[in-house]
């Protein structure tokens, strides 16, 4: 019998790579040379990523032969390391703007009325919208536009007049590369009214909603309005109220996706207001089918397993709410980042929670009306004080798998620093990549007056089976089973980047890209917005808002930085802003 890897035959060091998880198989391979020849194997890359990564855009982009297998494999490879270590490939500035999305690979700038569309893979598109917006639309100055979302070829734009009311449209645009701009315009929309407008789309349907309609108690609820892209198809004039949807804040305590052709939405509350007494809180999620917005069609559950009061109070503001797709099922996931002032350590700690979104309720468990007054937590001396007043709900804690919960720090160990929440401009947190990212500013980077921005990333990975506690692992902070089968985390270190500008000339240079000067106002003011995937963070900065009515209409910044070495960031608008990885040493 062989005892090393290279020493056995092709088929079965080909099964024993199928069984490894993505990451041992990575490390092995440089132990292995053989190993490593064969991760350049086109049908072995094939195999590894259609069964591990079978719904990332690399695997999409190698069906459809844009790229190769062995291409996709070491672009994962690289982007999970690049990302979980914070250690970006460039940064670049790529321009002034009054607002841009990023989706899909693909950024759309605003600026006065043009829209640009740069991609690393075609050629940009340049759009000026008052060519093809409707007649009325021409005169320029006094609109005012925003962009909404980007999916498929298509960016709806929100357009309005300046100073007069109830006149906003959506636009659907197709940004496919060589369409004559007159044929750009898919569909033009009128608004009634634009509270919280929000859009989401596929190439078929655009899906709109607004916080406009008024519920039987009289309290605000979301109605959503659905549009058939495709001339032939007719759809309900009528919009779907989401009677007893609760939560006003998309990404926070609301999130709205289409997923398999359907739209769903989950929110954190299933109550209007605050119960006196309650012990349980759960998640309500609704979908209903694309073609068929009713509410005939519509799946609702409020009985989804969200946490028990008693975990910790909550710190409102540093609660992040997402709905991702999970890249090796393609089950929608509810990822909510919560802060909770924890009794067990008496601190707040940061925690992702992680649940699968599920939309037609367990027709086993009674719907939490039904509960009301049956099962109550008869040991808790509050149960004694209840009265018709109060309609509190309560369910079993559910236990929860290591991989429903990613702490920000680990249990017992030292959480180094931390940055307020005045401090941290960004937040975002990938399922796929199981790690979070902040942008803050950091007052002890440089010591210059004035604070840098730096990202601070953390991540986890599944433990080799046969991992050791926390103690005799050191420095690795590891996160034991929660359950019985379940698996462990190694946790990485929180890291920071860049490094402080003094490091080296290139660092000093990666500070001033990623702060930008602003023209106008002190840095300590200046909002950020930003959109992270898989590829690139892409953030805007913008001076503080004053009280001076023009301000509205002032550029912000953008700053792209990238995670994957083979898709360089778009190269237009000043193109000298930028550096590179493959130059310099930059690691954190
Ligand atoms: C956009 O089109 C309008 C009307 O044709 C024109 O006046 C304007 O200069 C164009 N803008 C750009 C940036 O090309
Ligand atoms: C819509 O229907 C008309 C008439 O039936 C047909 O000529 C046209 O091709 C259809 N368009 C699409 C996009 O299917
Ligand atoms: C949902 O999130 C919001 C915002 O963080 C918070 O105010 C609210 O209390 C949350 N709802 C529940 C039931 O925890
Ligand atoms: C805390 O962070 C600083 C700066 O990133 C690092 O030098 C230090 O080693 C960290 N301390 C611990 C205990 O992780
Ligand atoms: C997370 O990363 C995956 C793959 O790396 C990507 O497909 C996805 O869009 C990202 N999601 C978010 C919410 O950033
Ligand atoms: C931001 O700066 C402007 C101009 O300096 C000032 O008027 C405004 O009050 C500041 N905003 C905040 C929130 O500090
Ligand atoms: C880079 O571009 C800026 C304007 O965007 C210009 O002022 C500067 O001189 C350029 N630097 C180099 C090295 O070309």
């Amino acid at each position: 019998m062989p005892d090393t890897l290279d020493r056995l035959p092709f088929d079965i060091l080909f099964y024993i790579i199928l069984h490894l998880d993505f990451d041992d198989l990575v490390s092995l391979a440089y132990t292995c040379k053989q190993l490593k020849t064969l991760l350049n194997e086109n049908s072995i890359c094939k195999k590894i990523i259609q069964t591990r990564f079978p719904y990332s855009k690399k695997a999409q982009l190698a069906q459809n032969q844009h790229i190769s297998y062995p291409q996709a494999f070491n672009h994962i490879q690289d982007r999970r390391n690049a990302f979980s270590n914070a250690h970006p490939f460039s940064a670049r500035i790529v321009g002034k703007a009054n607002d841009f999305c990023y989706r899909q690979g693909k950024l759309c700038i605003l600026k006065g009325n043009v829209i640009s569309v740069l991609d690393s893979i075609s050629k940009d598109v340049i759009i000026n919208l008052s060519t093809i917006s409707p007649g009325s639309w021409a005169s320029s100055e006094e609109l005012r536009l925003s962009l909404l979302f980007y999916n498929d070829d298509i960016v709806t734009v929100y357009c309005k007049k300046e100073g007069r009311p109830n006149n906003g449209h959506i636009l659907a645009i197709s940004i496919r590369p060589g369409l004559p701009d007159e044929d750009r315009l898919i569909k033009s929309i009128p608004l009634e009214d634009t509270r919280k407008l929000f859009a989401r789309h596929t190439s078929q349907y655009l899906y709109y909603g607004t916080y406009s309609s008024v519920g039987p108690q009289g309290h605000d609820e979301w109605e959503i309005r659905g549009v058939s892209l495709d001339v032939n198809r007719t759809m309900p004039r009528d919009s779907l109220k989401l009677r007893g949807f609760f939560g006003t804040d998309v990404g926070s305590t609301i999130a709205f996706e289409i997923h398999n052709d359907a739209f769903c939405a989950v929110s954190n509350q299933t109550t209007f207001e605050v119960e006196e007494i309650d012990w349980t809180s759960f998640y309500h999620c609704i979908k209903f089918p694309l073609h068929d917005p009713t509410p005939a069609a519509m799946e609702s559950n409020r009985n989804l397993w969200r946490r028990q009061h008693d975990e910790g109070v909550l710190q409102d503001s540093w609660t992040d709410l997402s709905l991702q797709i999970d890249e090796a099922t393609h089950s929608l996931m509810i990822v909510e980042a919560r802060r909770e002032y924890q009794k067990t350590c008496h601190q707040q700690v940061r925690t992702f929670y992680i649940s699968e979104f599920v939309s037609s309720p367990d027709s086993s468990i009674p719907s939490s009306e039904a509960l009301t007054g049956l099962v109550l937590p008869w040991d808790d001396a509050y149960v004694a004080t209840l009265d018709s007043t109060n309609n509190p709900n309560y369910a079993r804690p559910e236990p929860r798998n290591n991989w429903n919960f990613h702490p920000e720090v680990p249990f017992k160990s030292n959480p180094n620093r931390s940055f307020l929440l005045a401090r941290t401009k960004l937040r975002a947190y990938n399922y796929s990549c199981a790690s979070f990212l902040d942008m803050v500013e950091d007052d002890r980077c440089c010591h210059l007056s004035e604070s840098c921005l730096r990202l601070r990333i953390g991540s986890r990975r599944v433990a080799p089976l046969d991992w050791r506690p926390l103690e005799e692992s050191m420095p690795e902070r590891l996160s034991a089973p929660a359950l019985s089968g379940d698996v462990a985390y190694r946790h990485s270190k929180v890291k920071m980047w860049p490094p402080p500008s003094s490091r080296c000339p290139c660092s000093k240079r990666l500070h001033q890209i990623l702060n930008p000067p602003l023209p106008s106002g002190p840095a300590y003011n200046r909002s950020i917005t930003g959109t992270l995937d898989e590829d690139n963070l892409v953030y805007m900065i913008r001076p503080g808002q004053s009280y001076n009515p023009s301000d509205d209409k002032a550029l912000g910044i953008i700053v792209m930085t990238n995670f994957n070495q083979a898709a360089l960031p778009p190269k237009i608008l000043c193109s000298n802003e930028s550096i590179n990885k493959k130059n310099t040493d930059l690691s954190g």
